[in-house]
């Protein structure tokens, strides 16, 4: 196939001005930034990493309001192109949004894309009515409203679209945007918390783009058992972005926002760093790592200390492909300081002995379509009844060849087991979860309790996070009674 090059240059109003010499294609000047890797040869610019917007909303009537509007845009993935996106109060992906635990919160979502979609938050702990699943449909033109008190612990969530069968689609062209819950722990922590200077939000995701520099999204029906992978690694809708970073402990929010690639993370120094968070809270204290593996959906913080660092430059990088997502460059003195605490927060832990009820969960597939207990999704079907404050046992067993993960709505869940032992299940993987990655043919035992909002009506979803899978229909419906 013969694509086209484009010249690379800085990103500047000058690059939009010069819109077109790429269609020249001189092959001379063509590619001559800092290549974005995987055999694209579009010419990128090594650009500063986007910051999403800090968004605080505004308190109306005591609720703290959040409006969004979910666009269609133009992103410059590359320069001198404009790429056709949805995104939400941005040109690609959306802003940050910070809730505070126990405050009321209302996020109104308005359509403005000419289709259907719903806006889902996931990690949250809400009613069914404000989840954003499937049910919530927003019509085009419309605005919906996630309305709930924030009940939980400090924690990075995020929000994408959870449209029946439309999910990775929407999201591949750009809906997604995270979610920060803080509490008085949270602030409390001596943790870098300077949002875009010492506490980095990084959504980490990887597209394919065709000869004109647009999304593509065309899975074949081998992609979709695969899960669609592009060769293009994008950081925060940057690709090969930079960051300048002070001398100091430096807080990075990792989210796996891709459809179907598990990266396993780290610096190319091989340095250690510290998990401090998983999905759902602080982990009890901070586990050392030198490579993390985060499945799509997942959430990870870390801390890296980049304190004797100066005038050093290091690569986050996944070690699954050997590609970059992004280059530190550690060129400040620190403005402040912090301290890795030793302990971060409490975790309430369920004991097994007192689990009541064993459900078990079986991933499979038949004909190019993906099943949960030999049933694909189903709108129109309750598969699971679930008693408000039992403590259950949840068995997922991978029977396929192929990875998944699984994710469960509404509440968090803790693993007990992997493959039979608690010895499999790693120290990273002790904090409270929402998606848990599987291996092929893995088994998972996790506890978890529904303790809140009982709605025999408005069900709730579990389902694989790899969006392929979930769109070909692994997924299911649980009411909480
Ligand atoms: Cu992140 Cu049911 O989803
Ligand atoms: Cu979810
Ligand atoms: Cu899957």
């Amino acid at each position: 196939m013969k694509r086209r090059a484009f010249i690379a240059l800085s990103i500047s109003a000058a690059a939009w001005l010069l819109n077109g010499c790429g269609t020249n294609g001189n092959p001379d000047n063509g590619n001559n930034g800092t290549n974005a890797g995987g055999g694209s040869e579009i010419g990128t610019t090594s650009a500063p990493l986007p910051i999403p917007q800090l968004f605080k909303g505004e308190v109306r009537n005591g609720v703290r309001h959040f409006d969004l509007s979910i666009d269609k845009a133009a992103h410059s993935f590359f320069s001198g192109v404009a790429t056709a996106t949805y995104a939400v109060n941005s040109t690609y992906l959306g802003p940050t949004l910070l809730l505070t635990n126990g405050e009321e919160v209302s996020i109104n979502y308005t359509n403005n894309i000419g289709e259907e979609t719903t806006m889902h938050g996931h990690g949250m702990h809400l009613p069914a009515i404000m989840d954003g699943g499937p049910h919530q449909m927003i019509d085009p033109g419309k605005t919906w409203s996630a309305r709930y008190r924030v009940s939980q612990k400090a924690c990075t969530n995020w929000y994408h679209p959870h449209l029946m069968g439309k999910t990775a689609e929407h999201v591949y062209k750009g809906l997604a945007g995270l979610i920060i819950v803080q509490d008085d722990e949270s602030r409390a922590l001596d943790l870098p918390d300077r949002y875009g200077e010492d506490d980095i939000p990084l959504v980490l995701q990887d597209r394919r783009f065709d000869s004109d520099g647009q999304i593509l999204y065309a899975p074949t029906r081998m992609e979709i058992m695969r899960g669609y992978i592009g060769d293009t690694y994008i950081t925060n809708g940057a690709i090969d972005p930079f960051i300048e970073l002070e001398a100091k402990e430096i807080r990075l929010r990792i989210l796996n926002g891709s459809n179907a690639s598990v990266y396993k993370l780290g610096f190319d120094d091989g340095r250690r760093f510290h998990q401090i968070a998983t999905d759902n809270a602080f982990l009890e204290a901070p586990v050392a790592l030198t490579r993390l593996r985060l499945s799509p959906g997942e959430r990870a913080e870390i801390v890296v200390d980049l304190s004797g660092d100066k005038g050093k430059t290091l690569l986050l990088k996944d070690y699954r492909r050997g590609k970059t997502f992004l280059e530190l460059r550690v060129t400040k003195d620190a403005v402040t300081q912090t301290t890795l605490p030793a302990t971060l927060t409490n975790l309430t832990r369920f004991d097994p002995q007192n689990a009541r009820n064993t459900r078990t969960f079986r991933l499979s597939g038949m004909m190019g379509r993906l099943l949960i207990n030999g049933v694909e999704m189903n709108m129109n079907v309750i598969n699971e009844r679930v008693p408000l404050d039992q403590v259950e046992i949840w068995e997922v067993h991978n029977n396929m060849g192929i990875e998944h993960n699984f994710h469960i709505h509404a509440t968090h869940f803790m693993v007990l087991e992997r493959n039979g032992s608690v010895a499999n299940v790693a120290e990273n993987e002790k904090g409270y979860k929402d998606v848990i990655y599987l291996a092929p043919h893995d088994t998972l035992r996790v506890i978890v309790k529904m303790v809140d909002y009982k709605d025999a009506n408005n069900p709730y979803m579990y389902h694989c996070h790899f969006l392929e899978h979930e769109d070909a229909g692994m997924m299911g419906q649980f009411v909480v009674v």
